[in-house]
């Protein structure tokens, strides 16, 4: 089977869920969330469901429309889509509360990973403008779907929160990294969750960044990664996956969390890569920082990095993380070992 996430625009009249949930019974697909968002022209209703694995995304559009569901958008979900609401809600809240930094990329979590843009001023034409509370302002833009009332006034929620917790001092500049508060590159760039449209921005990266670095972090040959590779690596099912995207709208840092088998070390494996140009300016640190945090979230209580022995800038930035560490040695390789839980809980006693 095969988690998706379903919208779609539905009459408001009794008897329409159903309709659309009998319409996918057929198919055999199993609803396991919905959250109805009431709009003008009816309700949003949006579903995870569980769909046999030879269904494909036009299949199941082809089965809402019969169900009377209008402009219905297909995607694939991952475990994550399962938790309801208010927990979303609430881990995200203490996500920020860790890092109020992340806002960005708490919004896109909120919002299903819309992407987040930083503008310094807002741009009146967009659809939903929230204030960054370090100045500027933050847009989203969900290719797909508009956003539904519920889901503005979530996004404006967070953005409150932020906004306080800035305000409080609580977390701001004491809790950046050194590197981070140095260069406020981490700043300069936004962090999103990468899609498929991401896939031609992400091989230029690969293809501006020296032999090296691409060598270091996939330890096997100088060459680009493949499409498909780097589309498996960007792929939701599999882990969860950032880019940090410069001003200009180059994608300048990829990094990966990717989730493993329980032969692996521990249940999740760390990848980063920062362009060449940009290395040195804190910005791995803050993009383990941000995994880690969704590791966190995904309550994996470790997480590991394959780490060539001699790669001291990779060695340098998981010790910098202060978090218990450990390093296995295996065939010319080493193994470092974060505890992440471990962070979370002394984060929440600060
Ligand atoms: C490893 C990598 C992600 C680090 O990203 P970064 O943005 O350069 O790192 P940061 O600026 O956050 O710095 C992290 C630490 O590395 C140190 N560092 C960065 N570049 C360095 C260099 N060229 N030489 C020595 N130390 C260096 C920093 O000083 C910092 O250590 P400190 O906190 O003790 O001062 C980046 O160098 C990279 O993409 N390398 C190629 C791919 C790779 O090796 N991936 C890791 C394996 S998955």
């Amino acid at each position: 089977m095969t988690l998706w996430q379903i919208r779609t625009v539905v009459d408001d009249e009794p008897g329409r869920l159903a309709a659309l949930a009998s319409s996918l019974a057929d198919l055999s697909v199993n609803i396991l969330s919905v959250q109805v968002h009431p709009v003008v022209a009816g309700a949003v209703d949006d579903f995870v469901a569980d769909a046999p694995a030879s269904l494909t995304a036009e299949e199941l559009v082809a089965a809402v429309g019969a169900g009377g569901g209008r402009r219905a958008v297909v995607r694939p979900a991952d475990v994550h889509g399962l938790a309801d609401p208010p927990t979303r809600a609430l881990q995200l809240a203490a996500r920020l509360v860790r890092d109020p930094e992340c806002l960005p990329l708490a919004l896109s979590d909120l919002l299903d990973g819309s992407a987040v843009q930083w503008t310094p001023a807002a741009d009146p034409s967009d659809e939903l403008r929230l204030r960054d509370p370090r100045g500027g302002s933050l847009r989203i833009v969900r290719m797909d779907a508009r956003l539904t009332p519920s889901e503005t006034a979530r996004a404006h929620a967070l953005a409150d929160l932020a906004a306080l917790l800035v305000a409080a001092g609580d977390g701001g500049d004491a809790r950046r990294s050194a590197p981070e508060a140095a260069e406020g590159s981490a700043a300069a760039v936004h962090w999103r969750r990468p899609t498929v449209a991401d896939l031609g921005a992400i091989a230029e990266m690969h293809d501006r960044c020296s032999d090296s670095s691409r060598y270091r972090r996939y330890n096997s040959g100088m060459a680009r990664p493949s499409g498909r590779q780097l589309a498996r690596l960007i792929n939701p099912r599999l882990g969860v996956a950032l880019v940090g995207v410069a001003p200009d709208g180059k994608v300048v840092v990829l990094g990966n969390l990717m989730w493993c088998a329980a032969t692996e070390p521990t249940p999740a494996e760390l990848g980063l890569l920062v362009e060449d140009a940009w290395q040195a300016r804190g910005l791995g640190s803050a993009l383990a920082r941000r995994l880690l945090a969704a590791a966190a979230d995904a309550e994996c209580a470790q997480v590991h990095a394959v780490v060539r022995p001699d790669n001291l800038p990779m060695l340098r930035l998981l010790a910098g993380l202060g978090l218990p560490t450990h390093r296995a040695w295996d065939e010319g390789m080493l193994t470092v070992t974060v505890a992440v839980m471990e962070k979370s809980a002394a984060e929440g006693r600060l």
